[in-house]
């Protein structure tokens, strides 16, 4: 049974947590799909946006560039500090996704990028969206493609299945990747009321310096998995690293590697 308040907790605080190596360890990442998530809502001048789970404010600053009039609102005052000091002139605010502070029918676009599958109550943050969207409004949002796609997140997985536990007591939150299935995607915009409901997935991609820089990224600058590998025991972990730096190898091109990370991205529209 899913404790929501204790789940949403325990994501809070590994947010504060991770908030200083967020950037280093996903930032190149989630920031390529900015452009695609800010094209799907046709984000451009004049677009009052709300970018909801913002961390550092990258898709907020890059519709800011496009002339968009944009606010950014994340529950972590670590990632609103961060975002702060990246993004001078950009507002920022605490805020939750699942309990918004803004009036109805306030803004053109609303985003949220790789925010949705943090969340104790996703269909809260749907609601919420839809709530403050007018009329004619979009919606989009960005979540990871499933772990026999997304490879780094596959890859971590396995090694902690193989040499570690996956169950070590946290508290029990919805999967990690459900909005991952495009089904489940377009069934709950719709049944959060939005229409026109399409889905696609993105193609990112992962570049890394070094083979150990995937275990270092997740277990530093994410939530979930990180605490899972902190409750392994020191001999698991170990092996876990060595595992994941192996299949990372195969990845090898040139200097650099290079993991696919596919993202999935679903938009929906408010009923005029
Ligand atoms: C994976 S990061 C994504 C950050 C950013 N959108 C990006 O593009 O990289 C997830 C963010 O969701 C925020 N978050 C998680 N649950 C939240 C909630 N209930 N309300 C607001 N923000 C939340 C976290 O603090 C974190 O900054």
């Amino acid at each position: 049974m899913i404790d929501a308040d204790a789940f949403r907790e325990f994501e809070h605080d590994g947010w504060q947590r991770a908030a200083e190596h967020y950037v280093d360890a996903f930032g190149a990442v989630t920031a390529q799909a900015a452009g695609p998530l800010l094209d799907a809502v046709a984000a451009g001048s004049a677009t009052q946006l709300l970018d909801v789970a913002t961390g550092p404010g990258f898709v907020a600053a890059e519709a800011a560039s496009r002339g968009a009039r944009v606010i950014g609102v994340d529950f972590s005052s670590a990632m609103i500090a961060a975002a702060g000091r990246r993004y001078h002139d950009i507002l920022f605010r605490e805020g939750d996704a699942e309990a918004l502070a803004f009036d109805g029918d306030t803004f053109d676009a609303v985003v949220m990028n790789f925010g949705l599958l943090h969340l104790a109550r996703p269909e809260a943050a749907l609601a919420e969206a839809m709530r403050v969207l007018r009329p004619g409004g979009r919606y989009a949002f960005t979540v990871w493609a499933p772990p026999d796609q997304a490879v780094g997140f596959g890859m971590v997985l396995r090694a902690i299945e193989r040499c570690g536990r996956l169950d070590v007591g946290l508290p029990e939150g919805p999967p990690f990747f459900r909005f991952s299935n495009a089904d489940e995607c377009r069934t709950e915009l719709g049944r959060a009321g939005f229409v026109g409901a399409s889905v696609r997935t993105l193609p990112l991609r992962w570049t890394l310096s070094s083979p150990d820089d995937v275990y270092e990224a997740i277990s530093r600058g994410g939530v979930r998995t990180a605490a899972i590998l902190r409750l392994q025991t020191a001999d698991a972990q170990a092996a876990i690293r060595a595992a994941v730096r192996d299949e990372a190898e195969q990845h090898r091109t040139a200097d650099r590697i290079v993991l696919p990370m596919p993202a999935v991205l679903a938009l929906g529209m408010k009923p005029t």
